[in-house]
């Protein structure tokens, strides 16, 4: 998309952040975690800007597991208007090559299973189902535990 950019949050992006989850979310995080996320070393939290103006924005932890480091998709959301436009796509790739550098060898994340457009995004990048985990947002509502390896180049990521 024309004058996308993606760069990493900083403290002063919380706000709009907050707003944005506030927009994509029936139950968004609170300012406090979104704040956690952009100021604690161990997340990776990327905003996407056209003209100056924040209209994405994803966020990853990298965890330590039984001596490998994994990352962890905590959220990722864009603004309705700017929808299938490849700005998701571009916030993951982005979020997946700094796991990378950091070290990742595969990422991790959480989706309810009725969300198809972000199990869509997720297959079409080289996200796996798993495992489906039984009312992880609440009662009746699952998820599905999807992952990818990082070490691999999948078809996803040379598109
Ligand atoms: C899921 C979400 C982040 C996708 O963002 P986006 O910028 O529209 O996604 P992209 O344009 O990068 O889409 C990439 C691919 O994902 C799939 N996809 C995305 N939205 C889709 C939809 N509504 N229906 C079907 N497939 C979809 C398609 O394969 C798409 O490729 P294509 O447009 O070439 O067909 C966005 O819909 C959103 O913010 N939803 C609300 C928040 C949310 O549910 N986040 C995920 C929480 S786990």
């Amino acid at each position: 998309m024309k004058g996308l950019r993606i760069r990493v949050a900083v403290p002063r992006d919380i706000k709009r952040m907050s707003e944005l989850e506030e927009t994509c979310f029936e139950e968004s995080y609170p300012r406090e975690l979104l704040a956690f996320f952009v100021m604690d070393s161990r997340f990776i939290s990327l905003v996407a800007e056209v003209n100056q103006v924040i209209i994405g924005m994803a966020v990853a932890e990298l965890e330590e597991k039984e001596l490998k480091k994994v990352g962890h998709i905590w959220t990722i959301e864009v603004l309705p208007p700017y929808r299938r436009k490849g700005v998701a796509m571009r916030l993951l790739r982005e979020l997946e090559e700094r796991l990378r550098a950091r070290g990742a060898t595969e990422c991790y994340l959480e989706v309810r299973t009725d969300n198809d457009p972000a199990i869509r995004l997720y297959e079409k990048l080289g996200y796996e189902k798993v495992g489906i985990i039984r009312d992880y947002y609440g009662p009746g509502i699952d998820a599905f535990f999807m992952v990818k390896d990082l070490t691999k180049m999948s078809l996803g990521n040379l598109r």
